[in-house]
């Protein structure tokens, strides 16, 4: 199975980043292809610049990238209860050439935040608005509080929630 991992969010030390690769390395027999926002540079969307330049290559690359995987794990950052500015910018380009962005792909979806509701206001809309962006939302994880729960070494530290991420990922597999 080929996995495509990535963060919701263009910062550069994205927790959601650490955590999608994380949790994208708990699938057996995978690869996982890890990609990140900031690989796809685009002008602020708005329907004047699209008339000027048209369709860009790096949102085609991103449809691209989706395309040639058979899995998505996305983690999403929350920003003032939506989306990263990054992440939405890039998924609006995408959405002008195919509605369907997420090309009806399986996908794990989570997010996490350093606070205790661990970005779980975006988490749920994201959850209800994707499929109609052609995505097959198989479950959904949320961690909490990153910076307590989570190190670079042993990913998720607190034993219940790596248990809850466990039981996540085989119900998205199953
Ligand atoms: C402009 C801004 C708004 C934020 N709004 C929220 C929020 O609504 N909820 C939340 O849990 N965290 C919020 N945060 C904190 C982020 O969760 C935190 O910066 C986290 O690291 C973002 O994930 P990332 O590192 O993957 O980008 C906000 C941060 C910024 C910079």
């Amino acid at each position: 199975m080929k996995i495509l991992a990535f963060a919701g969010s263009n910062s550069k030390q994205s927790i959601n980043k650490k955590l999608a690769v994380y949790a994208a390395g708990l699938y057996s027999e995978a690869k996982v292809d890890v990609i990140d926002v900031n690989d796809y540079p685009l002008p602020l969307f708005s329907v004047d610049i699209e008339k000027e330049i048209g369709f860009p290559d790096a949102a085609q690359a991103f449809l691209d990238k989706i395309n040639s995987a058979d899995f998505i794990v996305l983690s999403l950052a929350e920003n003032n209860a939506s989306y990263n500015v990054g992440f939405k910018n890039l998924f609006d380009w995408a959405s002008r050439k195919n509605k369907h962005v997420f090309q009806n792909k399986p996908m794990l979806l989570m997010a996490t935040s350093d606070g205790k509701r661990g970005a779980q206001s975006v988490l749920e809309f994201a959850a209800q608005s994707f499929p109609r962006y052609g995505a097959v939302v198989k479950a959904t994880f949320s961690l909490p509080s990153f910076f307590q729960n989570f190190n670079e070494e042993d990913g998720i530290t607190n034993p219940e929630l790596k248990n809850q991420l466990l039981d996540k990922i085989k119900e998205s597999i199953q």
